[in-house]
């Protein structure tokens, strides 16, 4: 498996990367070349995602690709022994993700019930340990023989929009993109860049624990119908496009969105269709294979569909006719790019 950004000889640290997304940010930044410290509270999960990456390297020669540094990042001085301890492993440091941050047991109510306590607890573990975090490692970048870096925080999707019941926390965390963009001035004269990345939900094992039927309402009460699309809406909607001509188009489990829908005939919409999608490979190598209600290469096969697919994680996407489907994310651009071809063709 190979990524096109080459990190060769970097030095890497990642808070929180003893799972979900920091472990997956650790992961790719060593396949990327980088040695990578993974910074965790729980030392078995920092262990478990070094012996991931070892595994994966286990065919390359040459110095191990990820070290693993233990202790809490919510006490002030053990975070700075965290840092100091990763950058003396790595021999310095190049950049750094600062990834720990949570909804925290308090944290996810109504405004109305949250009292002083949960907003500081929200507020410490997103906003003022990451601050504290970015502090610590771009004094090392300073300081350093040759001085510069990239620090990267990860916010949250809950920033641009109202966050019921997680006010705090998307609170937290917009102030947090506002630090950021601070920082980035105040650092860019010392060669570090630094950045937010806000992702959207992502069914880690925290999230997956978090979604109460309170915390399912909350994000209902979040979307402008007030309920949950469902799954024959899609398919009727997918019907409705094929029999008057108009382009489908969908990525990475995108696709599962097309597997409800019949043609005029009643035989499955994808059947004899050239059809992309995340792959099964892709689906196990992220761990979830035995979480998602159904495999959807596996689907669009047993329900006739021409599945093609490329390297896990690497861009395909390809046209049949009106039908565009793309595999994973890094397929949005080339799914875009057909979309347009298709969108050309309709107007030539
Ligand atoms: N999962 C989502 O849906 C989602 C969406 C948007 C943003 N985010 C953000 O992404 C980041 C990661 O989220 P996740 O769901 O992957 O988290 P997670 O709970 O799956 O993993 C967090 C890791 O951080 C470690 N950790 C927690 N507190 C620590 C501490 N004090 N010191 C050292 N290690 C500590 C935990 O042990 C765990 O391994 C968070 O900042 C979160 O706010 C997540």
């Amino acid at each position: 498996m190979s990524i096109e950004i080459d990190l060769t000889g970097s030095r890497a640290l990642v808070t929180g990367a003893g799972a979900g997304i920091g472990r997956e940010v650790a992961r790719w930044l060593a396949r990327a070349g980088a040695t990578v410290a993974v910074l965790d509270v729980r030392a078995d999960k920092a262990a478990e995602t070094c012996g991931l990456i070892a595994e994966e390297h286990a065919e390359s020669s040459g110095e191990p690709r990820a070290v693993a540094v233990v202790g809490d990042a919510r006490d002030d001085a053990d975070l700075e022994r965290m840092v100091a301890e990763a950058v003396e492993q790595l021999g310095g440091l190049d950049v750094a993700v600062n990834n720990i941050g949570m909804l925290g047991p308090k944290g996810s109510a109504p405004l109305l019930d949250l009292d002083g306590d949960a907003w500081r607890d929200v507020l410490d573990q997103n906003l003022v340990l990451t601050a504290l975090s970015m502090r610590a490692e771009a004094r090392v970048m300073v300081e350093q023989e040759e001085a510069g870096g990239v620090i990267v925080n990860v916010t949250s999707g809950e920033t641009t929009r109202p966050a019921p019941y997680n006010g705090v926390y998307a609170a937290a965390k917009a102030a947090l993109n506002h630090l950021v963009t601070t920082m980035a001035v105040e650092l860019g004269p010392e060669e570090i860049r630094v950045n937010a990345i806000a992702p959207g939900t992502t069914l880690t094992e925290t999230v997956a624990a978090a979604f109460t039927e309170e915390r399912m309402a909350a994000l209902v009460a979040a979307t402008p119908l007030r309920r949950m699309v469902e799954h024959d809406e899609l398919a009727r909607l997918v019907e409705r496009f094929d029999r008057e001509g108009k382009i489908v188009a969908a990525v990475c489990h995108g696709p599962a969105g097309l597997v409800s829908a019949k043609k005029a005939d009643g035989t499955p919409f994808v059947a004899d269709r050239r059809v992309a999608g995340f792959t099964d490979s892709e689906e196990r190598a992220v761990g979830l294979d035995q979480a998602v209600p159904f495999l959807l290469e596996t689907r669009l096969k047993e329900l006739g569909g021409k599945h093609e697919g490329g390297p896990d994680f690497a861009p395909f996407a390809l046209r049949d006719g009106n039908l565009v489907t793309g595999q994973n994310p890094a397929s949005a651009t080339r799914t875009a790019e057909l979309v347009m071809e298709a969108l050309k063709d309709k107007v030539a």
